[in-house]
């Protein structure tokens, strides 16, 4: 199990210098990511969770530095060494500005390399301390401390005041909804209607009758005339969720309404006209079902005026220290368990967690974690699902026996830790589960 062992990312071109660093960072046991190129280590940074970088300067394709500062701005904790063979002054300075904590001359001994590390490790930001200082940082219930979560603010900001359409896309459970509300609730027409529809959920027969209402004895049963979503929204906003899974019919519809902002009840002839701001949400990609011919492509244009991408938690690990504080305040009071407070070693595992789930799964876990310990969250207390995690590996081979753990991982976590449930999809019995979890 991979819980202990840091993970340390070397990017160097030289081959024999990178077999060096790795052979003396496994002696001090460490995990190595080997990297010959700055795009080969920005494919490791992303797919795997990484707790010290350590770079090169002098690569031939991209600069060190380019690395240090897409580094500083992506993963603002992990803390970064230099390497370096021609020691310019110049260059070191340039590096340190550029967020590394520390450089190193080649050549180097073992020992040099043990003292760098454990001085950039000290230097490394007080992630929790940092986070109350930040001022601003809860919207509308929205929250979090990265930059990421700034700019998404930012964006809010500039469309919660005018009509313009809001297409917000990212992985279930990032936060689209919360976004959505946000930009209704903060903005000007917030005194009007904020209607949701979830676009899977509309019978194909039903459509026109749902969106656009209908007069009385359009058809047997309409004894009494209704408005649909769109009309009681009317002022305010509709929120078009889960607008991937919209049917062709029920696109053509939307396209419509959205050319002529107009919409006809069904049974009438009278056109009425609308005046409401279109938010629509999708785990989906939106631009690859165009492509694939299964979404229209003028309905994308017309939903996509503002683009919203919400960002994995995985990518914005700061933010999972916040919301972490956050959830426990909220959790901890909820239930009545004042005081609560979180062994460190936790608060490691779920910082390397890759949270497939996002903030939903990190919400529900914290819930579950305070339910289930007194005054302090400890190991023992972090669902088996999450302690069972190990990073993936990408672009490294493996055995058979780590392929099956990750498949493992990965069913229990898809299926919120059942193991009934994942011995079924892994057709095997629960006690065989059991065993290989132990
Ligand atoms: N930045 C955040 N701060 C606080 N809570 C958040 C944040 N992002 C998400 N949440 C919480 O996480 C949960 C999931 O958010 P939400 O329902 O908005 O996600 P979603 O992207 O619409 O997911 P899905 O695609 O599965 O519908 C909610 O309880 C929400 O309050
Ligand atoms: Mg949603």
């Amino acid at each position: 199990m991979n819980l202990k062992k840091e993970n340390v990312l070397i990017v160097d071109d030289n081959y024999d210098m990178l077999n060096l660093l790795q052979r003396h960072l496994k002696s001090f046991d460490y995990y190595t990511y080997k990297a010959s190129s700055v795009n080969e280590a920005l494919d490791v940074l992303k797919h795997n969770t990484i707790d010290l970088l350590i770079t090169d300067l002098n690569i031939p394709d991209i600069n060190g530095i380019e690395l240090l500062k897409y580094a500083e701005e992506h993963y603002p904790l992990l803390p970064k060494l230099i390497i370096t063979g021609l020691p310019s002054i110049e260059n070191v300075v340039r590096a340190i500005k550029s967020g590394a904590l520390d450089y190193l001359i080649k050549p180097f001994t073992a020992e040099e390399l043990q003292k760098a590390i454990q001085n950039s490790s000290q230097k490394r930001k007080p992630i929790v301390e940092n986070i109350h200082d930040k001022a601003e940082n809860n919207y509308a219930g929205i929250t979090g401390c990265s930059k990421k979560f700034k700019n998404l603010v930012e964006i809010i900001k500039r469309v919660e005041n005018n009509k313009v359409s809001v297409l917000i896309e990212g992985e279930s459970g990032t936060g689209k909804e919360l976004i959505a509300k946000a930009i209704h609730f903060k903005g000007a027409f917030s005194n009007m209607p904020f209607i949701s529809v979830n676009c899977s959920g509309i019978p194909e027969n039903l459509i026109e009758s749902e969106l656009f209402g209908y007069v009385k004895g359009a058809f047997t049963g309409a004894g009494e005339s209704r408005i649909g979503f769109f009309q009681a929204a009317s002022g305010g906003t509709i929120f078009l969720d889960e607008i991937g899974t919209a049917s062709l019919a029920l696109q053509t519809r939307l396209l419509r309404v959205l050319q002529e902002k107009e919409i006809t009840k069904v049974g009438s002839r009278t056109p009425e006209k609308l005046d409401v701001r279109i938010i629509a949400a999708t785990n989906d990609d939106l631009f690859q079902m165009v492509q694939k011919g299964t979404f229209r492509e003028d309905l994308y244009y017309r939903l996509n005026v503002i683009n919203i991408k919400t960002e994995p938690l995985r990518e914005r690990k700061e933010d999972i220290i916040h919301l972490l504080n956050n959830f426990i305040k909220k959790y901890s009071a909820e239930l009545n368990k004042p005081g609560i407070t979180i062994n460190s070693k936790v608060t490691e595992i779920l910082l390397r967690y890759s949270w497939p789930g996002n903030v939903r799964e990190l919400e529900n876990v914290i819930q579950n974690m305070i339910v289930m310990s007194d005054d302090t969250i400890e190991l023992q207390h972090i669902p088996e699902h999450l302690k069972y995690h190990i990073p993936e590996q990408k672009g490294t081979l493996k055995s058979l026996k780590e392929y099956e753990k990750e498949q493992i991982i990965k069913v229990l976590a898809a299926v919120n830790n059942n193991k009934t449930k994942a011995a079924q999809i892994l057709q095997i019995d629960r006690k065989t589960l059991n065993q290989k979890i132990m």
